[in-house]
């Protein structure tokens, strides 16, 4: 009971005891490590590419029966996999074995009878069911399968049950990371988009990109998606008599202009066409061309690019890593928490640091361990095998894709002393003439004068983290520091004992996750720091964590 200090009501208590279940029973099945151990990147990716062309998304009633439902599907072929989940509505993804059950369910489905408005009649894999009106009641509800993240008062209870906080850093993972379902769904929303994109390139292939494959997705992130046009550019053979024939084809002022009039034309089509595609924003002329718009019956926001196959190159890089070995993601998943419940990161684009950037980050420290948890990108390329040679718009993207050839030296440090470590790292960097290079693994010396300089994996003459500013980079500095002072506090570092049912304070991660006192956004706590004396604030923070446990916490999240 004792963790449930701060819920005033029954059904409050109810509420969390349930998500705290459903979180446990997430963290059991799912597998993005797991599952898929001895497959590449790229066979997941097919895998789950394929299974998504053999499924349909279908808006259900309130009430309904599951089994009912399921056999009435099933007579268009064997049923793989279904799952339910809810948002604003009830929905059911269906993966058969075939791609013949998808025509077959077409060809059953009608288009709506329409009163007052006309419908644009595009028959995609997003359907309604119809049920009876005299056959609604009582049916019992199928189990949703949960899409969104828990809040941060659900997750501070839940790691205040650790025991240790290697434990709370990888019971965090487990609660955060996208489930197989939702890896589904997104793949789904995808592939729905490539039917309509399929309109006008049917050898396209609309793939996800970013946290969807990464490993480091967590639930809510948006779908990063490309249209990956390269089956079409695929030359045929020429064979003989030496005369060929070519398309005529319309011209673009460069490879750019030619993207930006292909997405704005996809663009205008999800947007008037695409069932369930609403707020479609063309955004042309950012340094890469996107289209983003929300996926309403899944909940996803999405960004459309193309022309864009180094990203994708740079998912798998980080997917290695994280493959490699398990406190890579702890450490991934703890920071790149830590960073948004502070602010150090946001979902609007701006001047601070971004998941990418931080996540580049955590491999570079890990690079710099002694012996190193991770190899450098230059090993990576090393250890590749002739199938693996990649070179996109002259860049050497080629990395290793057999993971078995990789050895790693042994360091045992535990993912706890790692995080502590990573906040000592960058509380210390010098930011002011270094820049981070995980291709070398090693810090060099800052080729222009931008706060924080991160070269591109692929493209190395780019900065990742070109748009930080000063004033963010001193936030994230600061906040380093002060979690690397906390992390040496013993009433932060142990799970104390002698602390009453009615006073558990947060320790071990979730009291890095309480509000900060040096590190506000605003010129008010700027001020304000300039003016105390570090003695004061210290205290302003050991008084903090005495507060009562969940509430505090919780009030940040709700804030
Ligand atoms: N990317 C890049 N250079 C940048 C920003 C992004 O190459 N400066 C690529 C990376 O491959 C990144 C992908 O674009 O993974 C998607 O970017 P973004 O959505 O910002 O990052 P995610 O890793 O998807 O993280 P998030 O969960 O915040 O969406
Ligand atoms: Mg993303």
């Amino acid at each position: 009971d004792r963790f449930y200090l701060g819920l005033e009501t029954q059904t409050q208590k109810r509420r969390l005891t349930s998500t705290i279940s459903a979180i446990k029973a997430q963290a059991g099945n799912n597998t993005v490590s797991k599952a898929k151990e001895n497959k590449t990147f790229q066979v997941i990716q097919e895998e789950r590419r394929e299974q998504a062309e053999r499924s349909v998304l279908i808006s259900c009633p309130p009430k309904f029966n599951e089994n009912k439902f399921l056999d009435y599907l099933s007579k268009h072929g064997t049923i793989n996999k279904h799952f339910f989940y809810s948002s604003y509505g009830t929905y059911a993804v269906v993966e058969f074995s075939s791609e013949e059950s998808i025509s077959s369910l077409k060809e059953s489905t009608n288009l709506p009878a329409v009163e007052h408005e006309a419908a644009v009649p595009f028959k995609s894999r997003l359907l309604s069911l119809k049920w009876p009106g005299n056959q609604m009641n009582n049916q019992p509800m199928p189990t949703f399968q949960e899409q969104s993240p828990p809040s941060i008062g659900d997750i501070s209870q839940l790691l205040s049950e650790k025991d240790s906080i290697d434990e709370q850093l990888q019971c965090l993972t487990e609660a955060l990371q996208l489930t197989e379902e939702n890896i589904n769904l997104r793949f789904l929303v995808c592939s729905l988009l490539g039917d309509i994109a399929g309109a006008y390139f049917p050898e396209c292939i609309i793939r996800p990109f970013g946290s969807t494959v990464n490993g480091f997705g967590k639930l809510g992130c948006d779908v990063d998606m490309i249209l990956d046009l390269d089956g079409i550019y695929a030359t045929s053979q020429k064979k003989g008599s030496g005369l060929s024939l070519e398309y005529q084809v319309k011209r673009g002022a460069s490879e750019r202009a030619v993207t930006q009039s292909i997405l704005s034309v996809i663009g205008k089509c999800v947007d008037q066409f695409g069932p369930g595609c609403v707020g479609v924003q063309n955004i042309l002329q950012a340094r890469c061309p996107l289209v983003r718009f929300s996926h309403q019956p899944s909940g996803f926001q999405c960004d459309l690019t193309a022309n864009n196959r180094v990203a994708m190159k740079s998912s798998e890089l980080l997917f290695i890593y994280g493959q490699l070995d398990p406190r890579v993601r702890h450490l991934v998943f703890s920071v790149r928490y830590w960073a948004r419940v502070h602010s150090i990161t946001s979902s609007i684009p701006g001047a601070w640091i971004t998941n990418f950037s931080l996540t580049v980050l955590v491999v570079f420290f890990l690079q710099q361990r002694s012996p190193p948890i991770l190899p450098t990108l230059d090993r990576l390329t090393e250890l590749a095998g002739p199938s693996d040679k990649c070179v996109i718009e002259g860049n050497d993207c080629t990395i290793v894709s057999d993971l078995s050839k990789i050895t790693l030296q042994k360091n045992t440090d535990t993912s706890a002393k790692l995080l502590q470590e990573f906040f000592e790292f960058y509380g210390n960097f010098p930011f002011n003439k270094a820049s981070i290079n995980i291709r070398k693994g090693k810090e060099q010396t800052k080729p222009e004068t931008t706060a924080l300089y991160i070269q591109n994996p692929f493209e190395t003459t780019l900065n990742v983290s070109k748009n930080v500013n000063a004033t963010q980079l001193e936030r994230f500095v600061k906040l380093c520091q002060e979690s690397a002072w906390l992390f040496q506090k013993s009433e932060i570092l142990n799970r104390s004992s002698s602390q009453s049912a009615e006073t558990v304070s947060p320790w071990g991660f979730s009291a890095l996750l309480l509000p900060s006192v040096t590190s506000g956004a605003g010129m008010k706590s700027r001020r304000k720091r300039k003016l105390e004396p570090a003695s004061s604030r210290i205290k302003t923070l050991l008084d903090s964590l005495k507060i009562k446990g969940g509430e505090t916490v919780a009030k940040k999240g709700s804030a």
